[in-house]
């Protein structure tokens, strides 16, 4: 997703913007773009395709633009090519000058979002005398705020309200005014913006990392809210333009949390932090060592009344909502419905009564999964979210919150917050489970007792990843892999096999074990690699069975099971062994060989695990 960052202070602003875009980084770009305000008001932009450091080189890191004021942009292209044109920052001027001379448009802007109506909206701008440059939304976006400023004089604050009334989609947009100087003026509806402040400086950009290195004092932006950003201060106003009061929180985590500590790559600093993630959560939910959500609101005697759980959530969330479902079925004993918010959002599903709607997602900002998030409250549903980031819009919106303390998760693919997210779901099945009477208290505290080892077994299986690393470097030239599995370890292959395909690009397949004979088993060959999950005692037979027929069709067998198994060396060219745990919670082990499987394949093809290609780590359109 694209990356918005603007500061306003006393530093010189090109290298401090360079800086934030570059840990923006993480959330996917193909095109980046800067423009600076110097004393004399001319605004100087520089735009490169490609990676940053096409940017970085061309500005000399951002040194060679003069001024205090600025903007830049990572863009993930949705509207138009990834281009230099097309690249942010774009203005209000109808010809664009890409020398990096100075020109001096009377609005420049930057714009995280889509602008779906802007095809109409560029209709009208062209009736009015305006001329496009690029085939974004952006460029019609910003020509629409130079129109209304200029119809209606009375400022920038009015000319954006005017625009967001106009505009049907989403956006983070951050703005430069010529008769401004030295001020910032946004405008936020549905995509994330964050605003930080110190004494004397003011930054605005799309997530915390870009500006946790200057301050932990932030807003969050709420929608179609706007606001006015000078040197040390930031001050927000409502549609009617009305001052709306706002109080910065603390950034709920620090500058070096988001760097990469000494590790050559944030996947796997993320993965060596399950441990600590897991335990931190496990140790946010039991405050006095038993489960308790009261803090967040949710009291025993609501836990009695849910009859029934719908979960919402894209990608990896999907997958700790799907392996969730047998541990709710277990330990909950209720019906659980597990749905794809991508398709949810556009279904005509009733909703029971006396229902909990769980939306999980790290970002909290993903599209998708806050159109279910809204789609589940007009049906009156009490919501709540599992979610990584405080303040993001789906926290925001949902009725109960509960945070995953596992730090900022810079690299696209989730480990560390998606563990976090599987213990919070055992502890609400824990929850919900001894609220209904359907376990007393002594076997809660079994259960749980289990869950708190589960750190310590993560811890040694990290310690020993020289098997791994060996399969590994075996498959990197693997074309296609299949993970199979029954139950939780028909989950644990949905995540396992995301985690391959996402950061080595391997056609990796998750498949239900007992599906293979219904037609996909014809595409396995000699040497074709079939990784099976073995951790659920009661289906372990059957799992075996169906791996035996993998291999007498030439497959390449690599098991993966609870320690004590050793027979499955019989069938099994490559074992992989994890520790022992309860059955439900087996899920939270088997994950672990399989991310650093994906990272050290990413590794041996010389990949970059942290940025996978096509790919953003929070999807904030649809
Ligand atoms: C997982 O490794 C991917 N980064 C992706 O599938 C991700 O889980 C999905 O986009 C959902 O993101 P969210 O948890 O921030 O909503």
């Amino acid at each position: 997703m694209c990356g918005i960052m603007g500061y306003v202070g006393k530093k010189q602003a090109g290298p401090v913007i360079l800086d934030g875009l570059s840990r923006l980084e993480y959330r996917g770009y193909d095109s980046a773009g800067i423009a600076v305000r110097d004393d004399s008001g001319d605004v100087r932009i520089v735009k490169a395709a490609g990676k940053l450091k096409n940017l970085a080189e061309m500005t000399q890191n951002g040194s060679s633009l003069e001024g205090t004021c600025g903007l830049g942009h990572t863009r993930w292209a949705t509207h138009g090519e990834p281009t230099q044109t097309n690249a942010h920052p774009h203005i209000s001027l109808n010809e664009e000058e890409h020398s990096g001379a100075a020109v001096v448009p009377q609005v420049t802007g930057v714009h995280n979002g889509i602008i779906e109506n802007y095809q109409e909206l560029r209709i009208k701008l062209l009736r009015h005398g305006y001329r496009f440059y690029s085939d974004t939304d952006t460029e019609v976006l910003v020509k629409l705020v130079d129109y209304y400023y200029k119809k209606y004089k009375v400022g920038p604050i009015d000319a954006l309200a005017k625009t967001m009334v106009r505009v049907q989609g989403s956006y983070a947009l951050a703005v430069m005014f010529a008769d401004y100087p030295g001020e910032i003026y946004t405008a936020r509806k549905d995509s994330p913006m964050i605003i930080g402040v110190t004494e004397d400086e003011t930054f605005v950009a799309s997530d915390i990392p870009a500006i946790l290195k200057y301050t932990q004092s932030i807003y969050y932006a709420e929608n179609l809210e706007m606001a006015r950003l000078i040197p040390g201060q930031a001050i927000f106003y409502d549609l009617n333009g009305d001052i709306v009061p706002k109080t910065p929180q603390i950034a709920e985590y620090s500058a070096d949390s988001a760097e990469k500590g000494g590790y050559e790559f944030f996947m796997l600093k993320e993965i060596y932090e399950q441990p600590k993630a897991v335990r931190d959560t496990i140790s946010a939910f039991t405050p006095d060592g038993e489960v308790d959500f009261s803090a967040e609101g949710l009291l025993p005697d609501d836990a009695k009344n849910v009859e029934r759980l719908y979960i919402f959530a894209c990608g990896s969330a999907y997958h700790a909502a799907v392996l969730s479902q047998y541990v709710f079925e277990e330990l909950a004993g209720i019906p659980v419905r597990v749905e794809m918010a991508s398709e949810f959002r556009y279904r005509a599903v009733p909703l029971e009564k006396n229902s909990l709607a769980i939306v999980i997602s790290q970002s909290g900002e993903t599209a998708d999964s806050l159109a279910a998030l809204r789609k589940a409250k007009e049906q009156v549903l009490k919501t709540l979210s599992i979610v990584n980031v405080s303040g993001s819009s789906i926290a925001r919106e949902s009725d109960y919150t509960l945070r995953t303390p596992a730090g900022p998760e810079i690299a696209v693919a989730t480990t560390k917050a998606f563990s976090a997210q599987v213990i919070v779901l055992y502890l609400l099945a824990l929850w919900i489970g001894s609220g209904k009477g359907r376990m007393d208290r002594e076997r809660c505290r079994e259960y749980l007792e289990e869950i708190r080892q589960i750190p310590e077994k993560i811890e040694e299986i990290l310690s020993d990843k020289t098997k791994i690393q060996w399969l590994a470097s075996k498959f990197s030239n693997a074309k296609e892999a299949f993970l199979i599995g029954r139950g939780i370890d028909y989950a644990v292959s949905m995540e396992g096999s995301l985690k391959v395909k996402e950061v080595s690009y391997i056609h990796s397949e998750a498949y239900a074990a007992g599906e293979l004979k219904h037609g996909t088993i014809s595409l396995l060959e000699k040497g074709t690699l079939v990784i099976g999950i073995l951790t659920q005692k009661d289906l372990y037979e059957k799992t075996l069975s169906n791996l035996i027929e993998c291999k007498a069709r030439g497959a390449y067998i690599a098991a993966l099971t609870g320690r004590g198994n050793s027979g499955i060396e019989e069938t099994a060219d490559f074992t992989m062994y994890v520790p022992e745990t309860a059955q439900p919670f087996m899920g939270s082990l088997a994950l672990i060989p399989l991310q650093l499987l994906g990272f050290y394949i990413s590794i041996a093809k010389g990949l970059d695990p942290d940025k996978p290609r096509n790919l953003a780590k929070s999807v904030t359109v649809e």
